[in-house]
């Protein structure tokens, strides 16, 4: 049984107490909804991996209310790490530290480290702080699929698996943490996320990005080898480079033509003449961080519309933009430079 209750005191101490009996609870952060359990109980985090079917080997964030209780979970805090924290947490910034044995290792899937972050969300503060325990977090969606930005994106994948869903109406962010791993120099960006790799560098000097094996840059792979994350139900198609703008109006006339249900993740720019083409059009903004904010619940709605196909076409990779075209990158079936 799932109940969903609004984010008042009285259900957070509610919800921190399924906490602290093992259970399960969704709860909003900034950047997505997270599926809780008490990081330090094994059975707890063991019903994570349960209910998001997610496999063993990825590891799970542990969410906390302050640098106060970070030596509960970190074995050592490099001066960087320290910098960094009093920086930008409370925030969408996860640091990669050296864990302690009390963490076990199924939050880590077996590794020495302990991806730890502090969420700027009062509600998720709150849970944290009643429950006083560390929370083991992933994002509270099906594994694979679209990250929920409301408590009803939650309850469509988890009802039924989960003890408390706290809604909090929707996130701000939109999209997860940045991913840092502070043990290379420089430093190493392993997920772009809502602390930007320029917002970094103003505070710790030169920062690398991981490159996964999906990046314009270094050239696709071929259509079967994309591993689809972060993903819509409905296949998705994503325009690239100089004329993206272009071909993403053609293809959606021709799909159009051919008798497809079309659904389009929207710029602001393109919803003029997008209007001609016959699509269904979900507005995503003008600038990044409202194209973050409703790039999940786009493709959601989309879903919901029963398209067949979505098409979107990326933006910059500064700021933001990086973040959100690496999402567009992984959820995407075909990228057509
Ligand atoms: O914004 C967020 O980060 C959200 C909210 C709920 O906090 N959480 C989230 O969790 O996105 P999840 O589980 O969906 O993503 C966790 C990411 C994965 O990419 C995982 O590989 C990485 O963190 N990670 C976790 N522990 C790690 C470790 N010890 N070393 C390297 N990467 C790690
Ligand atoms: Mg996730």
């Amino acid at each position: 049984m799932t109940e969903m209750l609004s984010a008042t005191p009285e259900n957070i101490a509610r919800a921190a107490q399924v906490i602290h009996n093992g259970g399960l609870v969704a709860f909003p952060t900034e950047t997505v909804y997270g599926l809780g359990a008490d990081a330090l109980n094994v059975q707890a985090v063991a019903r994570i991996f349960a209910a998001k079917e997610r496999p063993a080997a990825d590891p799970l964030i542990v969410h906390l209310s302050g640098m106060e209780q970070i030596g509960s979970v970190a074995r050592t805090i490099p001066p960087i790490a320290e910098k960094l924290a009093k920086t930008f947490w409370p925030g969408p910034l996860t640091l990669i530290l050296p864990k302690q044995p009390a963490v076990p290792d199924a939050v880590t899937s077996g590794l020495d480290t302990v991806a730890v972050r502090v969420p700027d969300h009062p509600v998720a503060l709150e849970l944290i702080r009643v429950a006083n325990r560390p929370i083991a977090a992933p994002s509270a969606n099906r594994f694979g699929h679209t990250s929920p930005t409301t408590a009803y994106h939650v309850w469509d994948d988890l009802r039924g698996r989960v003890d408390i869903i706290l809604d909090g109406g929707e996130t701000s962010v939109g999209v997860e943490s940045t991913v840092l791993d502070i043990s290379t120099s420089p430093p190493r960006i392993l997920r772009p996320g809502g602390i930007t790799r320029e917002m970094l560098e103003a505070v710790i000097g030169a920062v690398t990005v991981l490159r996964q094996q999906r990046t314009i840059e270094e050239g696709l792979p071929s259509p079967g080898l994309l591993k689809k994350h972060y993903a819509p139900h409905s296949e998705m198609v994503l325009f690239v480079g100089e004329n993206a703008r272009e071909t993403l109006i053609e293809e959606t006339r021709a799909a159009h033509k051919a008798g497809k249900r079309v659904g389009v993740l929207a710029l602001d720019e393109d919803m003029e003449i997008l209007k001609t083409t016959g699509a269904v059009v979900y507005r995503l903004g003008s600038d990044e961080s409202s194209i973050a904010r409703r790039l999940y619940a786009g493709m959601r709605w989309l879903d919901r519309q029963g398209v067949d196909v979505i098409l979107c076409r990326s933006l910059s990779e500064s700021g933001l933009g990086l973040a959100i075209l690496d999402r567009l990158v992984r959820a995407a079936s075909r990228v057509v430079t």
